[in-house]
């Protein structure tokens, strides 16, 4: 009997869609053992993709909030199957899985589509997707969903250049590389070769033992974490929690302070992380065992 395997995700750009896609080619190799559907969430009024400016940063209270958008229902061929595996692509957006996925998480359907399922997360994202891991591993808990698997593809370049090409990106459509600017996004080499990870989530699925699966992703290279970007990840929800509720609750200063909001963010990217930076590698020798076990912990699948 065929299996069925469902791939859920969102994209503005397409990133993901081809992330996705490509892991589950070795599936698709297959047509007569199993049964690929495709499911790409669609809000009832979607974001627009170039941004223009002031959208993008007047979307972070309800994103870090989690605040929820309507979705379109979920096609009929979602609805009425049961799936013996999903993959679920996701992005980040201000260090919390996207409005649309929080849309869908919230949105009812969720729940019967992933119980008692297992599942791999997939995430294409500029670097920062540690902590949305644990808040997306949280849902997933309490909607009883099995999360097996995590891949967290990133744009591989320094922190620094990957913020200048990616806002160029989001806010104009363009990608490519241009000037002293690299391309933006996750490399195409690492894109187009992301079917190697499907090759392992099948092999796991084939066996229906998934035990494995996450430590051999991980030795795939399926999981970078750079540890002072997790310390940057700390320190930016502590300050989100304190704008994002700021902004909702004065509503009528919404404007005003997203200009604010905006300086500040610029602010903290090139003047506050370096001396982050600075203390980060100060405090090496004595938090080395320290990191470890957080990198360790932050490559896995459980939840604390
Ligand atoms: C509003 C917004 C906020 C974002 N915030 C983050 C972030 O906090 N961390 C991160 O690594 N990437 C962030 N990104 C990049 C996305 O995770 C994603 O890689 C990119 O938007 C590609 O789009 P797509 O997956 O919809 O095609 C953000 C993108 C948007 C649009």
């Amino acid at each position: 009997m065929q299996k069925n395997i469902l791939v859920l995700y969102y994209t503005q750009t397409g990133q993901l869609e081809d992330i996705v896609k490509n892991i589950a080619q070795p599936f698709e190799d297959k047509k007569d053992e199993y049964n690929v559907t495709y499911y790409s969430i669609k809000l009832k009024e979607d974001f627009p993709f170039p941004w223009p400016g002031d959208v993008f940063f007047n979307t972070f209270p309800e994103s870090y909030l989690q605040i929820p958008s309507e979705i379109l229902p979920p096609p009929e061929e979602v609805l009425n199957k049961k799936f013996d595996l999903i993959i679920f692509g996701y992005q980040v957006w201000y260090l919390t899985p996207s409005i649309p996925i929080i849309s869908f998480l919230k949105s009812g359907y969720a729940e019967d589509i992933l119980r008692d399922t297992p599942v791999v997360t997939v995430s294409g994202t500029r670097n920062m997707w540690m902590l949305s891991q644990e808040k997306l591993k949280v849902y997933l808990k309490n909607l009883n969903a099995k999360l097996v698997g995590n891949i967290a593809l990133v744009d591989r370049h320094d922190n620094y250049t990957s913020v200048l090409t990616i806002l160029r990106w989001l806010t104009t459509g363009k990608k490519e590389k241009s000037g002293i600017l690299p391309a933006a996004g996750i490399s195409d080499e690492e894109i187009a070769g992301a079917g190697k990870y499907g090759m392992i989530i099948k092999k796991h699925f084939d066996n229906n033992h998934y035990d494995n699966l996450q430590p051999e992703l991980v030795k795939n290279g399926a999981v970078e974490i750079r540890p002072f970007l997790v310390r940057v990840e700390k320190v930016g929800n502590k300050i989100f929690t304190v704008w994002s509720n700021l902004i909702i609750k004065k509503k009528e200063k919404r404007p005003l302070l997203i200009k604010f909001f905006k300086v500040y963010l610029m602010a903290a990217i090139w003047i506050i992380s370096p001396i982050v930076l600075v203390f980060h590698i100060l405090l090496a020798p004595v938090l080395r065992s320290k990191r470890l076990k957080q990198k360790k912990y932050l490559q896995g699948i459980n939840l604390k």
